[in-house]
C-alpha cells in the first residue's frame, strides 16, 4: 500500500514523458506545452488507488490512468477557451499563446490519444472500462454546456448548481476511482461505494475550485482569479449573495450582472465577504466531505487500506491550488 503523496510522484514520473510525436510541430508541441504545465495528476492517481484498495496495482490500470490524465487535459485545453482564461497552471493557456484553432486541435488530438491508451487494455473487464469512460466524458460535455447555459440565466438554483457541478467535474473523479477499484477486481457493492465517495468528494472539490477562484492566491492558485465573476458563473457564491444580500448589495449585486465596469470583481468579492461566504463554502463542503465519508466506510475492505483516500480527501477540499 502507498500514500496518496507516493502514488502521486510515482505517476508524476510515469506520466512525464512525449506522449505526441514530433511533427506536425505546429500541432504536438501546443498539446505537450500543456501537460509540461503539470497539475495536481489527482485523477490518474485516483484511479491507481482505487485499484490498490482491492489488488496490487496491475499494468492496466496505468493505462486507464494515462488516458484519464490525458482527458482531463483535454477537457481543460477546451474549458479554457470557453471560459476565456488566460492562465492555467501559472502560466498562459494554450489558446492564449498559440490561438484557438490549434488549442481545439490540440485538445482534439489528446482526446484520440487518450482512446489509444485506452485501448492497450488486456483485462476482461475491457469494455466495461470504456463504457464507464463514455458514460462519463459525455456527462462531462453535458455538463459543461449548462455551465455555459447558467451564465446567461438570471439565476439558478442551488441543487441546479450542486447537478451542474456533479457533471462537470466530480463524476470523473467517480469514475477514475472506479475504473481502477474494477481492474482491481471489487464487487458490486464495492463498486458502488468508491463511486458515491468519489462523486460527492468531487462536488466538495468543485465547491473548493470556485472558492479559490474568487478567493485563492493568485501566485498559488495558478489561474487568474475572479474569472468566475466576470463571466457571471453561477457559482454557489453568487447563488447564496443573491439569496442573502440585503438593501443596497442585493440591488448592486444584481446591477453587477448586467454590467462590466473596471472594478466589478473587487466590488461583487465586497458583497460576498459582507454575506459571510467563508462560512458556507465550510458547510458545504463539509456536507459533502461528510457523505462521501460515510461511502467510504462501507466498503468493505479493512480500514488501514483506505488511509490513502482519506488523505486524498484531506487535500482535495483544502487545496489552495
Ligand atoms: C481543474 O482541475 C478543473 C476542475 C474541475 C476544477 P484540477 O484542479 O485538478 O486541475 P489540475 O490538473 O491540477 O491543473
Ligand atoms: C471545469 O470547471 C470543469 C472541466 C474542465 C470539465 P472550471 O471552469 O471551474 O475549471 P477551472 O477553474 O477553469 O480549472
Ligand atoms: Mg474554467
Ligand atoms: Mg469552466
Ligand atoms: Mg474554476
Amino acid at each position: 500500500m502507498q500514500s496518496f503523496e507516493q502514488l502521486s510522484s510515482q505517476f508524476s514520473t510515469y506520466f512525464n514523458q512525449a506522449h505526441f510525436p514530433a511533427q506536425p510541430e505546429s500541432l504536438y508541441r501546443p498539446a505537450e506545452y500543456f501537460l509540461e504545465l503539470g497539475g495536481k495528476r489527482v485523477r490518474p492517481v485516483c484511479c491507481l488507488m482505487g485499484n490498490e484498495l482491492f489488488d496490487e496495482i496491475l499494468p492496466d490500470t496505468w493505462q486507464v490512468a494515462t488516458a484519464i490524465e490525458l482527458f482531463h487535459n483535454f477537457t481543460l485545453i477546451h474549458d479554457d477557451i470557453m471560459d476565456k482564461a488566460p492562465l492555467r497552471r501559472g502560466l498562459e493557456t494554450v489558446h492564449t499563446k498559440y490561438g484557438e484553432p490549434t488549442a481545439l486541435l490540440a485538445g482534439d488530438v489528446m482526446l484520440v490519444v487518450a482512446y489509444d491508451y485506452l485501448n492497450k487494455v488486456k483485462s476482461g473487464h475491457f469494455h466495461r472500462i470504456i463504457s464507464l469512460f463514455n458514460a462519463t466524458a459525455k456527462e462531462v460535455c453535458e455538463g459543461q454546456q449548462l455551465d455555459m447555459d447558467f451564465e446567461k440565466q438570471a439565476t439558478v438554483s442551488l441543487d441546479a448548481y450542486l447537478k451542474m457541478i456533479e457533471l462537470k467535474t466530480s463524476v470523473l473523479l467517480a469514475a477514475s476511482l472506479k475504473l481502477g477499484a474494477v481492474l482491481g477486481g471489487a464487487g458490486e457493492g464495492n463498486l458502488h461505494h468508491i463511486y458515491e465517495f468519489g462523486k460527492n468528494l468531487g462536488i466538495a472539490f468543485q465547491v473548493q475550485d470556485d472558492y479559490l477562484d474568487c478567493f485563492g492566491d493568485p501566485a498559488k492558485f495558478g489561474k487568474q482569479t475572479g474569472g468566475d465573476i466576470l463571466s457571471n458563473k453561477k457559482t454557489f457564491l453568487l447563488i447564496r449573495a443573491l439569496e442573502t444580500a440585503t438593501g443596497k448589495d442585493q440591488q448592486e449585486l444584481t446591477e453587477l450582472l448586467h454590467s462590466n465596469p473596471p472594478d466589478k470583481v473587487q466590488r461583487v468579492l465586497h458583497i460576498y465577504k459582507n454575506c459571510g461566504v467563508d462560512q458556507w463554502a465550510m458547510e458545504l463542503k463539509n456536507k459533502f466531505l461528510n457523505q462521501s465519508l460515510q461511502h467510504l466506510d462501507a466498503i468493505a475492505v479493512l480500514s488501514k487500506r483506505k488511509e490513502p483516500l482519506k488523505q486524498l480527501a484531506d487535500f482535495l477540499i483544502q487545496r489552495d491550488y
